[in-house]
């Protein structure tokens, strides 16, 4: 019987914040004498000022309230915060100053030691910058302003050092590569993660775009394959995916350097992954990878809200299937993330097994 299943949650990409234990910090302070307390207490709320990230703190015979910034009266003191825990946010604040405090971007990604910071405009960008380098502790600053092309390649610019090449840990394999050439996307972390899970014992398992090893590397290492043949296409890519190959100590790659059309063997797979975006005149090939009674694909691709709706994804690879003389065993749909304002990059798990009829085209 057919299992068809829709996953509809997203990955939530957070950031991850590299958390610090502070004692104690000099902060601006409202001194006032303990009978007059509660009075300017209540007002420094009504008026917002009380910071509450610090403690209000009795010192003989004075209550020292902390405060958002400064105001006539006000004195630096030394306060303990109520949590230990400052966002990197904050202390990027703390550090340019309030002139520049609104115009700190609120999310930032962090590959290997440098930090990638979204398109953001102020007056004075290359201080933001270092300042998340320092507090980051990131060698390399770069605005990042988006992909493009076949390779996927980014449009960066660099705001702070000028060194873009990192190794990116991330489930314990090393991923090399040079963030001004090639693409990391945060978001698949949850997908790279899955493929490791899967158990593929045994399998001979083929990566149609491997990039740097995205996929083949958490399926080599992680995932019991017997070997996965890793195809790229860009030479920049391939270079990092053999370096990762030997970073990680990888025996069971088999990397593949050109266009899969030309380079992929057919008949081969347990397993196909196809992960890319615009993969679908790709799809008929990934069948035509796996080893002729069948296998599993792992179909990626971008689809409107509408389209996941209807089960677009899933209907477009049972048709192909069926056309090449498969059935379709399971079938289901994860969305992987938002790419888009309502587009989604989402993949298809489909087993097909060859109909007992049908001949091999
Ligand atoms: C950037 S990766 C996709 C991202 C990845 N799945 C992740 O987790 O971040 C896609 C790769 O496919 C490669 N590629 C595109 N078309 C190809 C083709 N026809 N043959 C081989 N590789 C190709 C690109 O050069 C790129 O390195």
């Amino acid at each position: 019987m057919l299992k068809e299943r829709v996953c509809l949650a997203p990955v939530n990409f957070k950031n991850l914040y590299f958390l610090q234990n502070i004692t104690r910090s000099v902060v601006y302070g409202f001194k006032v004498p303990k009978n007059e307390a509660e009075k300017v207490r209540k007002k420094l709320v009504k008026s917002g000022l009380l910071d509450d990230e610090w403690y209000i703190e009795a010192r003989d015979d004075y209550i020292i309230f902390p405060l958002k910034k400064k105001i006539d009266g006000a004195e630096e003191f030394d306060l303990k915060p109520r949590t230990k825990k400052i966002s990197p946010y904050r202390k990027v604040i703390r550090m340019v100053g309030k002139d520049l405090a609104s115009f700190v971007p609120k999310k930032w990604e962090k590959i290997g030691d440098v930090i990638l910071l979204p398109n953001f405009n102020s007056p004075n960008d290359e201080k933001i910058a270092e300042a998340f380098a320092k507090v980051l502790k990131a060698k390399t600053v770069v605005r990042y302003k988006g992909v493009q092309g076949e390779f996927r390649t980014p449009i960066i610019e660099v705001l702070y050092g000028n060194d873009t090449e990192t190794v990116h840990i991330e489930n314990g394999i090393k991923y090399m590569l040079d963030v001004s050439k090639l693409m990391f996307s945060s978001g698949n972390i949850d997908e790279r993660i899955r493929m490791g899970t899967i158990d593929m014992k045994n399998e001979t398992v083929v990566d149609m775009f491997a990039g740097i090893g995205y996929f083949s590397l958490p399926i080599a290492i992680y995932a019991g394959a017997k070997k996965v043949y890793a195809c790229e296409k860009n030479p920049v890519a391939f270079y990092y995916l053999l370096k990762n190959i030997s970073l990680n100590r990888v025996k069971n790659i088999i990397p593949l350097f050109g266009d899969n059309r030309k380079t992929v063997p057919l008949g081969v797979a347990d397993r196909v992954v196809l992960g890319y975006i615009d993969t679908h005149p790709f799809l008929e090939l990934g069948f035509k990878v796996l080893k002729p009674q069948g296998g599993w694909l792992h179909y990626h691709d971008t689809f409107t809200t509408e389209e996941i709706r209807n089960n677009a994804p899933s209907s477009i690879v049972k048709e192909c299937a069926f056309k090449l003389g498969f059935l379709v065993e399971d079938i289901s749909t994860r969305i992987i993330k938002s790419y888009a304002p309502h587009i989604w990059h989402a993949v298809v798990d489909v087993k097909v097994i060859r109909k007992s009829s049908q001949k091999i085209k």
